[in-house]
């Protein structure tokens, strides 16, 4: 069940095992991402400067930028290192049907 404070972010079978990509919504870009441990969605920019962590690597549920590197934790946007040092928006993820939700305040 969905509520209205729930967004349709894509379906589950747009993103591949292990992979991530970066979603446009009407109001933000997020970043999705398909791990062994679920899937989990956060802003898709990097907290230090301007680069779209989709095109960086995914390491399990862990995200590495591609300007400079710093790793974020996917499942609790916690930073793990420098340069950044602000953590990243994630979003709490609903699965209904197949399809991936996710909760705005
Ligand atoms: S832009 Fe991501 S670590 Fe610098």
């Amino acid at each position: 069940m969905t509520t209205d404070s729930q967004i349709k972010v894509c379906r589950v079978s747009d993103i591949p095992a292990n992979e991530m990509r970066c979603v446009s919504l009407a109001d933000r870009n997020v970043l999705v991402a398909n791990t062994a441990e679920g899937v989990f969605v956060a802003d898709e920019m990097c907290t230090h400067e301007d680069a779209r962590l989709c095109d960086g690597n995914l390491a399990g549920t862990k995200v590495k930028c591609p300007l400079h590197g710093s790793r974020f934790e996917l499942t609790t946007g916690k930073v793990l290192d420098d340069p950044a040092s602000v953590d990243l928006q994630t979003y709490p993820v609903t699965i209904s049907a197949g399809d991936v939700y996710i909760t705005l305040d």
